[in-house]
């Protein structure tokens, strides 16, 4: 038995596979919550996510007790880029600032002027990215930068608290903006840029690789076996590659998460950062893969829900399943600024072209088109990249509606894969590399693609009429960015 667990941004999941990698079981913990202190803030109680691990994992173990007992091997996934400041006795000095947060966009900006960041990282050093965040500690906590002994990934403090160990894997790592991503190995030189060295970075390994075993006070809490391995695991985005299969060339998922991501696994290292597409180590030895970041797609319509106080799923289902040409209003889902293609931390969304008769079906229909047309320049930048996909398989809260599909698919231009019933996400990737890292199996014989259950296919008839309101929506980052 494997035991995969990924630390959502919402929350924590555990799942359980067996050594044919079928689904034992899942639970997840109470939701973890996020601080939001001033606009462009977004942190988290680290002390939360392991409440959260240990929830999950006894309700898992009630739910499987037998089965539970025999887990041989956990694998890590969690939410990139966060900054967990540790000290010398392994306490967490303040909040993790986290992947969402953009107070440290001039500190961004800063580096990323400075050629090194961008030649050695492959990409561009975004506000979101961990780097920044400890130049934001720097100028503004002092007192905290100077007791900072561990700068740790999120996940990488579940292992800790797990194992004991201080480690990293490179999938992670490569959103830190201090890795050397072709060589896959810390920048002494850029970490320096900070005011950092590599003393205070965790060791590195592969995603596959061992990287700690279960502390034994864990092991007999949980009535597990001795020397239960921990994965090096991997960031969620290649964690659900993992879990998707999407670990050969020419392989693609979208995912319709709280962000939305567009993501490329590739044979070779291809940094291209002009477009802010994001060069990253893959999971597996010897793989990088590509992405495109959005960083509000189903938080566009949580945000819209909200505001029209309707559920996500009754706005959705409102609007039927038939896919309709985009009207005359336009949604940009910039609700906390954007990175592919624009890096903007400071733009913000807006409705255009609203009328009288625009109700609330209309402006959910710009809402969904809005994400689309996000992925849409997420895909351009991609090919902009060297990328030139054929298909993507769809993953995410947002693939539950069917209209979001069909509108991406149109937007695209691509047939959207719907893998078969079943859960492929980051939970089942980390399980996976749970198996390969206890296991020593074959990386590309365990992480394979499940059956696609059903293509959507781009609507033939309405393509020039999205690939118009495609053209308008890019038309309005320009003119909105130049207005404010
Ligand atoms: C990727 C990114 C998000 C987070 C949140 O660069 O910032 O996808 O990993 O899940």
């Amino acid at each position: 038995m494997y035991l995969g667990i990924d630390l959502g941004t919402s929350g924590v999941k555990a799942m359980l596979i067996d050594g044919d990698q079928r689904v034992v079981g899942s639970a997840s913990g109470k939701d973890v919550e996020t601080a939001r202190l001033h606009a462009g803030w977004s942190e988290q109680d680290p002390a939360d996510w392991i409440r959260a691990t240990e929830e999950a994992i006894a309700s898992l173990r009630a739910a499987h007790p037998a089965e539970f007992s025999a887990v041989r091997g956990i694998g890590l996934s969690g939410h990139m880029h966060g900054a967990t400041l540790i000290d010398a006795d392994d306490k967490v000095l303040r909040p993790c600032i986290m992947w969402n947060d953009t107070r440290s966009h001039k500190e961004a900006a800063a580096l990323d002027a400075d050629p090194r960041f961008r030649k050695i990282t492959g990409n561009i050093v975004f506000p979101g990215f961990t780097a920044p965040k400890l130049a934001w500690v720097k100028n503004n906590e002092p007192d905290t930068f100077a007791k900072v002994r561990w700068v740790l990934l999120p996940k990488d403090y579940l292992r800790l608290w797990l194992t004991g160990e201080h480690l990293s894997e490179m999938s992670d790592s490569a959103g830190t903006s201090w890795l050397d991503t072709g060589a896959r190995k810390w920048s002494a030189e850029l970490l320096a840029a900070t005011d950092l060295e590599e003393r205070q970075m965790p060791g590195l390994v592969e995603g596959t690789e061992p990287a700690g075993t279960l502390r034994p006070e864990l092991s007999s809490k949980w009535g597990l076996g001795e020397g239960v391995v921990v994965a090096g695991g991997a960031g969620d985005n290649a964690a659900s590659a993992c879990g998707m299969g999407t670990v050969r060339e020419g392989t693609a998922f979208v995912s319709l998460g709280t962000s939305g991501v567009l993501f490329a696994a590739n044979a070779s290292y291809l940094p291209n950062p002009e477009s802010a597409v994001h060069a990253f180590c893959h999971a597996l030895p010897n793989t990088w893969h590509q992405m495109g970041v959005i960083l509000s797609a189903t938080d566009a319509l949580n945000w819209h829900s909200r505001v029209t106080g309707a559920s996500a799923a009754d706005l959705t289902k409102e609007l039927g399943e038939a896919l309709q040409a985009p009207s005359s209003v336009t949604f940009l889902p910039y609700l906390s600024g954007e990175r592919t293609p624009h890096n903007d931390a400071a733009i913000r969304g807006a409705f255009l072209g609203l009328g009288h008769e625009s109700g609330r079906p209309v402006l959910t229909q710009a809402v969904l088109e809005g994400v689309s047309f996000a992925l849409r320049d997420n895909l351009e930048a991609l090919k902009s990249a060297g990328t030139r996909l054929s298909r993507v398989t769809a993953i995410g809260g947002g693939s539950r509606s069917r209209y979001w599909l069909k509108s991406i698919a149109t937007a695209l231009d691509l047939p959207v894969d719907l893998p078969a019933d079943g859960d492929f996400g980051a939970a089942f990737g980390a399980a996976r590399l749970g198996v390969i890292a206890a296991t020593g199996a074959n990386p590309t014989e365990v992480l394979t693609a499940p059956a696609t259950a059903e293509t959507i296919e781009p609507e033939a008839a309405l393509t020039a009429a999205y690939e118009d309101a495609y053209q308008r929506y890019r038309r309005l980052y320009p003119a909105i960015r130049a207005a404010y």
